[in-house]
């Protein structure tokens, strides 16, 4: 040994560690564990050993009582995992060798029997799999639980009118009904994103082995089955090597987390006292620990908050992934953090978002009131002038002069008798003070997706049949899924 050369510690045994003479520094060992959070894999883990078990039986690669018995115990340490009461230990370093050893403590040599024609790369990659897909369609069951809950308060607000903003400046009236189901389209993408992604992941990994398959007469079809995926993945190489999956689920994730902060923004804005259009409820507020008169927004702002570390969990995946050869590299272990913090995120921003929007009080009056400046129409009058055929340009600049007159005089834009409208332009006609009145342009803006009474409400209408078909659909694969995790 070179005097340089540091003196190896007195380490820690490895586990399958036959090729070794020498022990595990502690430093590595701690450094190269992902236990303590690849524990959130656990029952996908053990659902896959158990196809896994029962595939080698079925081809004659394990006897069926040896099966038998590896099945028995992984449901036994199935339930120490629920009841919290199964001994993880970083020495065993992730949760596949935590499983397969504590196989060995309970049902003796045969455990060894388990990892037959399998690597921990593919068995990674299917357990990832499992978790995606469970987690995807929670999103989803998610997102329409949120949406049915916009929808349903949304009946209430047909009628309830506000100013539409752009650039946070009083831009036309709207219904809040047509604002909230705003809402609803966009959060009806991110559940396609998730629903989208789910379908992806339809092919099983396990089999591909350690990046070539295996010498072994496994079947993947067998396995494939009873993980419910349509089939066995093409290339064994692709299939240890890729994490583009998980990537799409952080994007999808870090999109949706994004579309719920800018919600969340808005009940932020609108329960300030300048806006005034909302009150949280009690149980989603909270008071200031020295003002005693503030009631604080913090569950959307938590919300907001939270939508960085989503971006972030995307960026730090990419990053990762970016410069990797084929096939598995030990960096791919740095997707399970970022993938179990965006999915338990994601479900907790959703969770408190229903809650805040099913107990929120909206101040009907104050929306009115702030919707009621004529200027608001400024736009109805340019398209009243349209009809009467004049250019739209030529318009618009008519209208900015009354609207820099009245800045000017302090007064309102339904403040001009006809003859002074005339004026500005001889086409329009007496009625056009009539044009400034809010129900009137409202039933003029019938054009589909548009705040037309009847619009808003027909769209209300068909928004709420296709959630029904929807959630329909969901809880059917819900209940699939469920079956096959009792398999
Ligand atoms: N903990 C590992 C991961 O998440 C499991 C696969 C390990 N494979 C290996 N050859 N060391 O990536």
């Amino acid at each position: 040994m070179s005097p340089n050369k540091k003196e190896e510690r007195d380490g820690v045994a490895k586990p399958w560690g036959g090729r070794f003479s020498g022990k595990t520094d502690p430093t590595v060992e701690r450094f190269s564990a992902s236990v303590h959070f690849d524990k959130a894999l656990a029952r996908y883990d053990i659902r896959g050993s158990i196809a896994h078990a029962r595939m080698l039986a079925a081809t004659g690669l394990v006897p069926a009582e040896d099966a038998d018995t590896l099945v028995a115990g992984l449901r036994n340490i199935e339930q120490e995992i629920e009841a919290g009461s199964f001994p993880f230990d970083p020495a065993l370093e992730d949760i596949h060798m935590n499983i397969e050893a504590r196989l060995r403590t309970q049902v003796g040599a045969v455990a060894g029997r388990l990892h037959t024609g399998r690597s921990r790369n593919d068995q990674v990659a299917t357990d990832t799999a499992l978790f995606l897909r469970d987690t995807c369609l929670a999103a989803e069951l998610a997102l329409l639980e949120l949406r049915q809950v916009l929808v349903e308060r949304s009946r209430d607000h047909v009628d309830t009118v506000l100013p539409g903003y752009t650039h946070l400046q009083r831009a036309q009236p709207v219904r809040l009904a047509h604002h909230w189901l705003a809402y609803v389209e966009m959060l009806t993408r991110d559940a396609e994103r998730f629903g989208d992604l789910r379908r992806r992941v339809r092919r099983s990994p396990l089999g591909a082995g350690a990046i070539a398959g295996s010498t072994l007469p496994l079947d993947r079809n067998h396995t494939a089955e009873a993980l419910g995926f349509e089939a066995p993945t093409r290339n064994s190489m692709d299939t240890v090597a890729s994490r583009d999956l998980v990537i799409e689920f952080l994007s999808a994730a870090a999109i949706c987390m994004v579309n719920l902060s800018r919600i969340s923004e808005e009940l932020v804005l609108w329960s300030s006292t300048e806006f005034g259009f909302i009150e949280l409820a009690d149980a989603y507020s909270t008071g200031s620990s020295l003002m005693p008169q503030k009631k604080n927004p913090d569950v959307p702002e938590i919300v907001r908050g939270k939508s960085g570390r989503a971006v972030g969990n995307l960026v730090s995946l990419l990053t990762t992934m970016k410069g990797l050869p084929f096939t598995y590299n030990r960096d791919m272990q740095e997707d399970k953090e970022p993938l179990f913090d965006s999915a338990a995120t994601l479900r907790d921003c959703i969770e408190v978002l229903t809650g805040t929007f099913a107990t929120l009080d909206v101040d009907v009056d104050c929306m009115a009131q702030a919707a009621q400046d004529p200027m608001l129409l400024a736009t109805d009058l340019a398209e009243l002038l349209v009809r009467e055929g004049v250019p739209f340009r030529e318009a618009h600049e008519v209208v900015g002069k009354m609207v820099g007159r009245c800045a000017q005089d302090g007064v309102a834009l339904d403040a001009f008798s006809a003859e002074q409208m005339a004026e500005f332009h001889p086409a329009f006609g007496a009625s056009s003070g009539e044009l400034l009145d809010l129900e009137r342009s409202f039933a003029r803006r019938d054009l589909v997706g548009g705040t037309a009474r009847d619009t808003v409400s027909e769209a209300l209408e068909a928004t709420a049949r296709d959630l029904a078909e929807e959630a329909q659909a969901l809880e059917a694969q819900r209940a699939e899924e469920d079956a096959g995790d009792g398999s």
